[in-house]
């Protein structure tokens, strides 16, 4: 049996405080996309750390952590991953396994990453610039480097034919950076992830789920970053949704439970594109301040605004999702008139579906208003102690999106949850 959990927005949804709060009740916790792109949060002995690669079960004990064929892994921020979360006593030696159709992150693919961008000019797409693009085009090209073929007696020649096609690439954007020192660097982590557990991570689950075994699917990103469905062109190269839970991890969909869906009380998006209830006024600013909305993979001031419920439907829709988690409530504890987006004008013309291509088109949110709650709820515990204007807010976006709201995060600590009636 496999539940889910991913994020409906555009990332930073509070996945990584999520996934941790309902590990200890898996066995196993898998990430099936992404890459360090990713920046998951979580806070171990009221220390802040961020994951970027490992699946965020890895502070909670006696669980298997795997990282699964969907992701694209670099060996390097593995390695600084590992050895920060060994600080904090866990053995990951034990408890990490990697599937060895996982498709390896090289220096040239952040290079050609670093140089596509800067080429683009204008049309930049805010990329977290850590090879993610690449990388996949490179498994969809056919020609990128696994995991398991590390173990293999070849894997120099391979290297080798596929460097020398990236230094082709980066000839035409005419990059000349010296990526010597990064390349040894990359070697060295190289024979790091040789140490660890590289399984066949389809046969490893699948087993994982005939012994009975419970697994935690773990996304990054959101559903409005997927390559299929986001806001392209600006989105990232995976399929954040629950479809890329069968392709990432090797298992089919009759073995997908509950999808767990998380959204913000509110809005951001970090990176270029399209973002119809973004909030360019003191209104923004005040929710980036109070709810710290700055990156946890890059630093860069996070974009924010008010709930976007088309967005929120599609994504529920796209992603079979059968309950929510809303997260950074507390965030809005001060905020007189709260406003929740149930529509948008698309040139003129209202409409409750995500158009095909926001970019080129006047959307202009439609909005329903709400008396804020104007108190502090970070210390509060259960349901029926929530301000009733509060109660409101969530009851409007229960019958919105069909999906019952199950979950209400009130602060960043991992204890600050309260389980819905
Ligand atoms: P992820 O990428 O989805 O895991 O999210 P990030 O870790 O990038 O960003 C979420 C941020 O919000 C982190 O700094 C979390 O510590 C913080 N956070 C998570 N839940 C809450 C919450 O309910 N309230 C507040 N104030 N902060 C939260
Ligand atoms: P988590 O898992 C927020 C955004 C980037 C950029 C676009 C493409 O922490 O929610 P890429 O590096 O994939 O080429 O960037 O996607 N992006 C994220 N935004 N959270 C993330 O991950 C993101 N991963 C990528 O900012 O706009
Ligand atoms: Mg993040």
């Amino acid at each position: 049996m496999v539940d889910v959990i991913l994020g409906l927005q555009w990332g930073d949804e509070g996945k990584g405080k999520i996934v941790d709060y309902f590990a200890p009740a898996y066995d196993m916790v898998a990430r099936f996309q992404g890459g360090p792109n990713a920046g998951h949060t979580l806070y171990v002995e009221g220390k802040k750390i961020v994951l970027h690669q490992i699946p965020s079960g890895i502070f909670r004990e006696n669980k298997i952590n795997l990282i699964g064929n969907g992701v694209v892994l670099d060996a390097v921020i593995l390695k600084k991953e590992c050895e920060a979360v060994s600080s904090f006593g866990v053995d990951y030696k034990k408890s990490l396994y990697i599937s060895e159709r996982t498709h390896l992150i090289l220096p040239t693919h952040r290079a050609i990453d670093r140089a596509s961008e800067a080429a683009k000019g204008h049309d930049k797409i805010g990329s977290t610039l850590k090879g993610i693009s690449p990388a996949y085009m490179d498994k969809t090209g056919r020609n990128g480097l696994r995991v398991g073929d590390l173990l293999g007696n070849d894997f120099q020649k391979k290297y080798a034919q596929l460097r020398k096609k990236h230094q082709q690439i980066l000839d035409n954007f005419s990059f000349n950076e010296d990526i010597s020192d990064a390349e040894s660097e990359f070697f060295e982590a190289l024979e790091f992830l040789k140490s660890l557990q590289i399984v066949n991570g389809e046969y490893f689950i699948n087993d994982a789920i005939a012994n009975g075994k419970k697994i935690l699917a773990e996304g990054a990103q959101g559903s409005m970053l997927d390559v299929d469905f986001g806001t392209f062109p600006f989105v990232t190269s995976s399929n954040t949704i629950t479809a890329g839970v069968c392709s990432g991890l090797g298992i089919s969909p009759q073995k997908i439970r509950e999808v767990i869906g998380i959204t913000k009380a509110y809005c951001t998006r970090v990176g270029s594109g399209p973002f119809p209830t973004e909030l360019n006024d003191e209104m923004g600013e005040f929710i980036r301040q109070s709810g710290h909305e700055f990156g946890s993979t890059t630093g860069r001031p996070r974009r924010c605004g008010w709930i976007d419920l088309v967005a929120l439907n599609f994504a529920c829709m796209i992603n079979g999702v059968t309950q929510l988690v809303m997260t950074k409530a507390d965030v809005l504890d001060n905020i007189d008139v709260l406003k929740v987006c149930n529509q948008y004008k698309v040139n003129g013309k209202e409409t409750t579906q995500v158009p095909f291509q926001m970019e080129g088109s006047e959307v202009v949110p439609v909005y329903k208003e709400f008396p804020g709650w104007k108190t502090d709820i970070t210390a509060i515990k259960d349901f029926k102690s929530l301000p009733s204007p509060m109660d409101i807010y969530i009851k409007y976006i229960n019958s919105a999106l069909g999906v019952p709201v199950r979950y209400i995060s009130n602060g960043p600590g991992t204890d600050q949850i309260i389980v819905a009636l």
